[in-house]
């Protein structure tokens, strides 16, 4: 039976999200980009938001998420804020925004955290981030550490290989969630390890995880959208498939195509009118 879409009765919070961990209710997590597809995702009622910098491939057209910038993500941020006013909103930090120094961290997640309205940030976190995580807790901001495969590492990791395969790698991951919660994160996001992983580093912390390809023992799960649609060539085996929106959007561009090249668009239903009188007018004092 399919639940008819309603937006949240109020706005979902980050202790939602943690009562949600001792509850056991599965928080659903989308990624969004835009104020358009933001005012669907409240009208469904998605609880949670992540503006990734995923938006780096499927938004620009990138190979990879490296190239995208501080201000477009504070300017996309903002944009799907304003369409989903009820979410708990997760705003990406780019690479390369949080990378010098703590210092240039709190100054540029300060910035997305005024600018954009978001709730909490997101950093892929390697070890060497927890001095910044720390800073970045002690000023006030809900930070989301990134484990398991972290895209902006794509370099170092040799491509986009799930993690955690040995049993030295797992513990690895366990070990630094623990780190990242003692330095403050409030929250973890797991990215493409195991199962067994994940329900390794649930039970080591008492912070909410989300999982991204990550197995069911996480509080949330987040896939970004544009997988689950048919809008990206080639989805990860962990998206599930959930629509076809490219195929009445393909359509509907052709469509359009059609009806300009046959002439059947513009017809005279989408004309603006003008009067009898000033028509006579007009067309009295032009000469054609
Ligand atoms: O950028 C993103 O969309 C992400 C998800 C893949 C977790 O970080």
């Amino acid at each position: 039976m399919t639940t008819p879409p309603a937006p949240l009765a109020r706005k979902f919070t980050l202790t939602d999200l943690r009562a949600a961990r001792d509850s056991g209710a599965k928080v659903p997590v989308l990624t969004c980009y835009d104020y358009t597809t933001a005012r669907l995702m409240h009208e469904a009622g998605v609880p949670m938001l992540l503006v990734g910098d995923s938006a780096a491939n499927v938004i620009l057209g990138h190979e990879t998420t490296l190239p995208v910038s501080l201000e477009f993500m504070i300017e996309i941020t903002a944009a799907v804020r304003r369409g989903a006013p009820q979410a708990l909103l997760m705003a990406d930090m780019p690479f390369g925004s949080y990378h010098s120094s703590p210092a240039r961290a709190v100054t540029n997640v300060c910035r997305m955290v005024q600018l954009s309205g978001c709730d909490c940030v997101k950093m892929e976190a390697a070890a060497s981030q927890l001095r910044t995580v720390r800073k970045l807790a002690d000023a006030g901001v809900a930070i989301v550490a990134h484990l398991g495969l972290r895209p902006q590492a794509v370099g170092v990791m040799g491509g986009y290989k799930f993690q955690g395969r040995t049993a030295d790698e797992a513990e690895a991951i366990v070990s630094l969630a623990q780190k990242m919660q003692n330095a403050g994160a409030v929250a973890l996001l797991l990215e493409a390890v195991p199962p067994d992983v994940s329900e390794a580093v649930v039970d080591a912390v008492t912070i909410p995880v989300i999982g991204c390809g990550a197995g069911p023992a996480c509080h949330g799960h987040v896939v970004v959208t544009h997988d689950t649609v048919r809008l990206t060539p080639r989805p990860p085996k962990f998206a599930p498939q959930l629509g076809d929106l490219a195929t009445p959007a393909r359509d509907a561009f052709a469509e359009y195509v059609r009806r300009v090249k046959d002439g059947s668009y513009p017809a005279a239903e989408h004309a603006y009118p003008m009067s009898d009188a000033e028509r006579e007018k007009f067309l009295a004092g032009h000469r054609f």
